[in-house]
This record gives C-alpha cells, structure tokens and sequence, in this order.
C-alpha cells in the first residue's frame, strides 16, 4: 500500500494528533467503497452494534451530516457527525462536531491499488488523550474499526458479485419441481436459484409464499432476513417489504421483483415453481 495521501496534503492544524491507525485491503473497486462512505443510511442497520440510529441533516455527493444515537440504548447518547469527502485527494474524513468525543477527527484515505481491490488506511484523531492512554485508544479504535469494515467489505462484495452477474434471459424462467408440497414444507424457509435470481419460500399463516430474496434498494439479502406481520426486512439499511404486495412500507415506490408462481398439483401434491400466468400469457 502507498504512503497515505494526507502526508502529501496537509490536514489542518487544527485536527487533533494521532492515537492510532488501521489499514487494509477490500477486494472491491474504488467506486464500490465511495457509494459506501456516502451511504450515511446503513449506520445503525449494518453496524447496529456501533449506531443505534441516525437522523440525517444535509446529505450531498460531498458528504453528510448527521445526528448519531450511540449505544448502549438503555443510556443512549448523541453526536452529530459530519463526514466531508475530498475525492481528488482520495480521502474523507469523519468528525464529531459535539456530544461524546467532541472533536474527534477519523481520517481515511483510499488507494485503489488494482481494478477490484483498494487499500484503505485510516488515522485516529482523537482531543485531550494524555500520551500513556494514547496507545490503549488507539487500539479501541483499530479494532471498533476492523469490525466496521468486516460488515462494509460483507455489503460491497455482495453488491460487486450482484452488478457483475448477467441479465437473466427468458429461457432461464423454466419450471421447478420442488418435490412434493409436504416434503417442501418440511424444509422451509428455503431459498432456490429460479430464472436465474434466488427466491425464497416460506410459511406465512400456513399459505406458502414465494418473494425475491434481494432487496430493490440496494441489493441487500433478504434470504435469512424474519417474517414478520407479513415483511421482511432488509438487513442493510432496514427497509420493510410486504411480502404479499411487495411494496417497501417506508418507501413505496420500491417494490420487490414479482415472484414465480407456486403451483401445487391437486393429484400428485407435487409443488412446482413456474412464470406467474399473466407472464405466460
Ligand atoms: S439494500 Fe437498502 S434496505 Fe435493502
Ligand atoms: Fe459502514
């Protein structure tokens, strides 16, 4: 990995000294990694051990700013949060602008180091640390960090392996047979490869429901996400879907990809998977 990019441009005088670093390599493209920086929503979703909740200020292609809820929820505190990108120099930086921490600066540069891979090193900034505590906090740091960017590397290459994957064709939305219904119900909830694209299958109330196993946001798994009063909900950045009318509940225009139809022959009980009728038609 190359020297950090700030050694080359400054930081402001202002920004508080080092009490420690982390770095590593993703296996994912520069621009996978900027749509992450950007996306202020997964917070308290993907790293719900770390956030309990955000309520977003301002929000641009520049950065965002926000009000935290820190854990622990039984005495939840709050910070705003403001975090400016300078994409030129392939850095950003975090800061906490008040509450907990106040003044504490997070600065991140990016080197894409291939097509597919981008090494990441960050620098923890932190105000008021005496210099025999400093190691011992920049260490809480390194690891509250590397445990962030496990679940961030999780989403980016599951977004990654999804871009990359070919348009499914028609030819690909063949019948399934599924065995019979009671076998089939035996093994739910299960997930199945249809027409190209995972589907799952479970018992909602006793009817057997089929829904797209991936979120339309942002591609997020919906495949091991509960059932719930007839939703599930994305893991990723909380979105509800109805499983019934697909509509997301908090944005409605957001529907999930319709789902083969699952037909139960009334002589063999054999349950197979095929295109909904009106798609046939
Ligand atoms: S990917 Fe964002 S809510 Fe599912
Ligand atoms: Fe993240």
């Amino acid at each position: 990995m190359t020297m950090p990019v700030w050694q080359a441009s400054r930081m402001p005088d202002e920004t508080p000294p080092a009490v420690g670093s982390y770095q590593r390599r993703l296996p994912v493209s520069l621009a996978r990694v900027w749509e992450n920086v950007l996306d202020w929503e997964h917070l308290p979703w993907l790293h719900s051990q770390a956030f309990l909740d955000i309520a977003l200020i301002e929000a641009s292609a520049a950065g965002w700013r926000a009000r935290v809820g820190l854990p622990p929820a039984e005495r939840r505190s709050e910070i705003e949060l403001e975090l400016v990108v300078e994409r030129e120099a392939g850095r950003y930086v975090a800061r906490t602008l008040s509450g907990p921490g106040a003044g504490t600066e997070i600065w991140t540069s990016l080197d894409p180091t291939e097509e597919h891979e981008t090494g990441v090193h960050v620098s923890f900034h932190v105000p008021g640390v005496p210099a025999a505590q400093a190691e011992r906090v920049g260490a809480g740091f390194a690891t509250l960090y590397r445990g962030l960017w496990d679940q961030d590397e999780a989403m980016m290459c599951r977004r990654s392996e999804w871009l990359a994957r070919p348009r499914p064709g028609p030819e690909s939305a063949k019948p399934l047979s599924l065995g019979t219904e009671a076998s089939l119900r035996a093994r739910l909830p299960v997930v199945v490869e249809w027409g190209g694209r995972p589907f799952r299958i479970v018992d909602d109330g006793g009817v057997l429901r089929v829904h797209a196993a991936w979120c339309p946001h942002a591609l997020g798994p919906l495949e091991a996400a509960p059932l719930v009063d007839g939703a599930v909900r994305c893991p990723w950045h909380g979105y509800a879907f109805d499983i019934d009318t697909r509509k997301c509940r908090e944005h409605p225009a957001l529907r999930l990809a319709s789902a083969p139809q699952l037909d139960v022959d009334a002589q063999t009980g054999n349950a197979t998977l095929r295109a909904p009728e009106a798609e046939r038609a």
